[in-house]
């Protein structure tokens, strides 16, 4: 199948760097959000990044050229003659069960739709729709213009034909595709969160400070950034409820949030999006 147009709902970090590459990349996006101001802060945000990307030398094309073939709307309608849609929503299972009911009605025999989830089941998202085998689960990594990893996700359904598309998009977007199992925070959360999960216990502990925890990984095993720093760039709140998925699904108490994680969330301190986390920005 020859994709040419290209959908993708929600533009926060993630929505907008995937629609950054999409357009990078030669397809020709449409962009959904239900807020204007959030889809006006992506623009921006997609400008600023491309003017980097031009000013390092890493584009093909002038920024212009790439934002000519990004649309903005609020109306999921203007999807609907997407041959390919990444929801990349609000990590909430209602918002998108409905969103997978809504764009299965919507979207044209045969397109593809895929879940930028960090951690919900695929298959289960799959499931809320009548077209399950075209399902599948396509994890990018923030920053998205940076960042060269997306994890392929099957669901139960998945069809070869869709996962093997799924694959051909991501390498067209200029990523590395790794295949990961329906389960619980995948690959790189499963493994990533509860790293971060045992900095928080550290800092309860007074083991060390903040900075020094921080140093400490990258320098001692050259991370590019230390794990309460990268707790604060990918939001305090998204590492929350993916432990709480992992604790949850896998039954196992390893898995339990530092409960100073918690208390970070309840004060609102989700890190760098409101100026404070574990660090103030
Ligand atoms: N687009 C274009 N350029 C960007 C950019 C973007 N979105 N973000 C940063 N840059 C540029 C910066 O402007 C900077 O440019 P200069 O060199 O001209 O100053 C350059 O990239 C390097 O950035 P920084 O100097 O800020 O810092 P850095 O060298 O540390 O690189 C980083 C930034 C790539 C984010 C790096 O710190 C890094 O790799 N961090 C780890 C990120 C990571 O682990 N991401 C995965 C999170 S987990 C996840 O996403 C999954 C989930 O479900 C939770």
């Amino acid at each position: 199948m020859q994709i040419t147009s290209f959908g993708v709902v929600g533009s926060g970090s993630m929505g907008n760097g995937i629609a950054q590459v999409a357009a990078q990349a030669g397809y020709d996006v449409t962009l959904f959000d239900i807020s204007e101001v959030q889809l006006d802060k992506a623009l921006a945000t997609i400008q600023k990044s491309l003017a980097k990307l031009q000013e390092k030398g890493k584009l093909k094309e002038a920024p212009q050229e790439i934002l000519g073939r990004l649309k903005k709307t609020i109306r999921l309608e203007d999807l609907k003659s997407c041959q390919f849609v990444v929801e990349a929503a609000s990590e909430n299972r209602d918002i998108k069960f409905k969103l997978f009911k809504d764009l299965d009605a919507l979207l044209p025999q045969g397109a593809i739709l895929a879940t930028n989830t960090s951690s919900i089941s695929v298959t289960e998202i799959a499931s809320k729709t009548k077209r399950p085998e075209l399902v599948a689960g396509m994890h990018f990594m923030n920053p998205v213009p940076l960042m060269t990893l997306v994890e392929g996700i099957r669901g139960l359904q998945t069809s070869d034909g869709c996962f093997k598309i799924v694959r051909e998009v991501a390498e067209t977007m200029g990523k590395v595709f790794v295949e990961a199992k329906d389960a619980p925070g995948f690959v790189v959360n499963r493994i990533l969160i509860p790293m971060i999960n045992e900095s928080f216990f550290a800092l309860a502990e007074g083991l060390a400070s903040p900075k020094d925890i921080d140093t400490g990984l990258k320098l001692g095993c050259n991370f590019p950034m230390g794990p309460l720093e990268l707790a604060d760039f990918v939001g305090i709140d998204i590492c929350l409820a993916v432990c709480e998925v992992l604790h949850r699904d896998l039954g196992d108490s390893k898995y339990r949030p530092a409960p100073l994680m918690r208390k970070y969330v309840e004060a609102g301190w989700l890190g760098r999006k409101t100026g404070k986390g574990v660090y103030v920005y």
